[in-house]
């Protein structure tokens, strides 16, 4: 049997195109919202070991977050602005037309020479709906509408003659020209999505590329690699979605320093803002019958990162942290999303000091691990 090396694990970061940083705290954090540091940082990224950057959509201030850029035009000004990396542009189904956007990331693919990614997310915070105008569907609807959001994606990628009849979208005959560029390996520019409520693992198996998961202690994280895979095999994609995880990353010198860091970040936190992001987020997976999903067990402390980044804890000396980010590889996780107090100078920190002992440690698992040995990157494997 020929023996595949396993695919080495994939790096992404928060582009941090809204105001404030990654943690809503007082602490300084040396990171920017504007073009000039974003495409600076961008640049960096993709030399120091990073192949993705997920950018952020949020139309108006959120508990913190006071300015925005948008996120699918910042995303295309980065990928000009960079020569590698792969940027995913958020998304919201409900906002979006999907045959509008499909069209948009056509062109940005051609523009970027096959780089453009999309996230799909399906939303929490009401408030922006409703100050659009927008009509805000309960949480399951969400994720029903975001499901045949990303099958007309597909649809319109890779179809000379769309067509789709759904409860929210309809599409025509519709013959995309041009269609995303054709990339060896990728049917079609990636889908991620966002979301670990019952209904978004629903999703992530049936029909998404990628998987994200909000930052989780490893029992969390394999609990959903689990069902979502399951779900996957039910739809006949088995193996088909791959899996990625958030987590805000303290790499110092020494642990204590990282651990000091964490205190500072959780002492000096916006309580009012945090408080109401706590409240605004029940509108995710703890509004649905089974209480399960994003920030639905969150302390307050874990919601200081409002991707419950803290609990993944990769926080510590770079040996530490490569310690957990080969475990996290070994229970699924193909890419880790990255978050940081100061960007530009903790990612030059990640690609020289961190990066490094994470290969050595992947090698190290890849030779005692043949079953890793023998897995290989999923192919492409069309939705059920
Ligand atoms: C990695 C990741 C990125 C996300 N980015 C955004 C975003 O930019 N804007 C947004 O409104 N929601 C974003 N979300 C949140 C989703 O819209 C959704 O509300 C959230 O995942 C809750 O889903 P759940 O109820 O299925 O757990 C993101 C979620 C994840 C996991």
């Amino acid at each position: 049997m020929s023996r595949t090396r396993p695919a080495p694990l994939k790096f992404a970061y928060w582009v941090p195109n809204v105001s404030g940083g990654l943690v809503t705290s007082t602490i300084e954090q040396r990171t920017d919202w504007g073009y000039d540091y974003n495409r600076k940082l961008a640049q960096t990224a993709e030399n120091n070991g990073f192949e993705y950057a997920l950018s952020q959509v949020r139309y108006m201030a959120s508990y913190g977050a006071d300015h925005q850029h948008e996120s699918t035009s910042f995303s295309l000004a980065l990928l000009l602005a960079t020569e590698r990396l792969k940027v995913i542009a958020a998304v919201h189904p409900g906002l979006w037309q999907p045959g509008v956007l499909a069209k948009w990331v056509a062109t940005a693919d051609h523009l970027s020479g096959g780089r453009a990614a999309v996230n799909v997310v399906s939303g929490w915070f009401k408030g922006e709906f409703t100050a659009l105008g927008e009509p805000w569907l309960e949480h399951d609807e969400r994720y029903r509408r975001s499901e045949e959001f990303i099958r007309v994606l597909r649809e319109i990628w890779t179809s000379d003659n769309a067509n789709f009849q759904g409860d929210f979208y309809r599409i025509h005959d519709f013959d995309l020209k041009p269609k995303p560029l054709d990339v060896p390996g990728r049917p079609h520019p990636e889908i991620f999505q966002g979301g670990n409520s019952t209904a978004a693992r629903r999703n992530g198996g049936r029909v998404s590329d990628w998987y994200f998961s909000n930052g989780k202690d490893f029992d969390g994280f394999s609990e959903q690699v689990t069902e979502v895979n399951q779900h996957a095999e039910d739809a006949g994609r088995a193996g088909a979605v791959r899996f990625a995880l958030n987590g805000f990353m303290i790499a110092r010198d020494s642990e204590r320093e990282a651990r000091e860091t964490l205190r500072e970040i959780i002492a000096k936190a916006n309580s009012d803002a945090v408080e109401g992001f706590r409240s605004a987020v029940q509108q995710a997976g703890a509004s649905t019958s089974d209480k399960r999903g994003m920030w639905a067990d969150s302390t307050f402390e874990d919601l200081v990162q409002y991707n419950d980044g803290f609990r993944t804890q990769l926080i510590g000396t770079p040996e530490q942290i490569a310690d957990r980010a080969v475990e996290y590889k070994r229970r699924g996780a193909n890419l880790l999303l990255l978050g940081f107090l100061h960007f530009q100078e903790e990612v030059e920190y990640f690609g020289r000091h961190v990066l490094p002992i994470i290969r050595e440690k992947e090698a190290e698992l890849d030779a005692r691990s043949p079953e890793a040995l023998l897995q290989s990157v999923p192919g492409p494997t069309p939705a059920a």
